[in-house]
């Protein structure tokens, strides 16, 4: 039993990445669940992440919001690609219960505090202000994770939102520094593992065949966000990034990548937010990150479609 805390911008591929996780009790135990402002601003990731809780049946998850904005740059939000509730592709009732009062910050340094160390996983499915904060307001937080396990970043893919970077770590390069700088064990699921986790055609109608609530919304989910990979890359159906994540927590055998060292691209206006990952380990940089590039996407789809038929 691995305890997380899921630090999420919903997004249809984190509300996937959240029912996944709380599809999985005997693995995961969901400790709470931190917004930030990314996909959406944070008024509408705060308000999914509740929207997902509730479509889950798990309306006893608490949820808070966190930062608003990136650390030093204005936001940049990506409703292009998830549309402007952020979970555009099938309406869904607002949610019932209330946000937490305290900021999300707060909570991931209360319960690192709280909870033994070593045994709090941290899971970033969005840019990582709120992470960053919590470790630089508390920098006795850090030797306490047991690991941060996120998904952002390229190399061989690149970028997604500029031709650089990808979108998590280009809204906000200064907290991706601060992080891959913690020291804290880092798993990244960069682009090069997620565009291999297509959902394609079949695997849509598997969900759909599932013939539950939620089998019908994550297929409805991923056919609307679906047509924007389309067109960009020609590929056959949608990337499911942040479930990376969660699958990696089940079933690390899955996924293969490499220990070395990234750092983040900070200052050029041309590759601002890209990951300089050492792939090929040409510098005697130390590494810092487990830095993923291969995925068993049949595996994977198993065990989503497995796991999304409990609900
Ligand atoms: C990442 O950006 C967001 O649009 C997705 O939710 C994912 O976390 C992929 O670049
Ligand atoms: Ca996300």
């Amino acid at each position: 039993m691995r305890k997380i805390i899921i630090d999420t911008d919903p997004g249809q591929d984190d509300a996937v990445a959240i029912l996944l996780a709380l599809a999985s009790p005997d693995e995961i135990e969901v400790l709470g669940i931190t917004a930030v402002a990314g996909n959406v601003p944070l008024a509408l990731t705060s308000k999914n992440a509740r929207i997902v809780c509730e479509l889950a049946g798990r309306s006893d998850i608490p949820v808070f919001a966190g930062c608003d904005r990136p650390l030093a740059h204005t936001l940049v939000t990506a409703e292009h690609v998830h549309g402007k509730t952020g979970l555009d592709g099938i309406p869904l009732p607002d949610p019932q219960m209330k946000l937490q009062d305290r900021h999300g910050v707060d909570f991931i340094i209360d319960t690192l505090r709280a909870e033994p160390p070593g045994t709090v996983t941290l899971c970033p499915l969005g840019p990582l202000t709120n992470i960053a904060t919590a470790l630089t307001r508390a920098p006795d937080i850090g030797p306490r994770i047991a690991g941060i396990v996120l998904m952002g970043g390229a190399y061989f893919e690149v970028g997604n939102i500029t031709p650089a970077a990808e979108f998590n770590i280009y809204v906000d390069p200064e907290a991706a520094q601060v992080v891959f700088h913690s020291g804290a064990p880092i798993t990244v699921m960069p682009l090069d593992v997620t565009h291999k986790a297509l959902i394609t055609r079949d695997r849509n109608d598997a969900l759909r065949a599932l013939g539950t609530r939620v089998g019908a919304v994550v297929a409805a989910w991923t056919d609307f966000f679906e047509r924007f990979d389309k067109e960009k890359y020609g590929s056959e159906g949608a990337p499911l990034h942040d479930p990376c994540v969660i699958a990696y927590l089940l079933a690390p055998e899955l996924f293969t990548g490499r220990h070395i060292n990234v750092e983040i691209e900070t200052q050029s206006a041309l590759t601002r937010g890209m990951t300089v990952a050492d792939w090929w380990r040409v510098t005697d940089r130390v590494p810092n990150a487990t830095f993923m590039g291969d995925l068993d996407a049949p595996g994977f789809f198993e065990l989503l479609t497995t796991r999304l038929a409990r609900f």
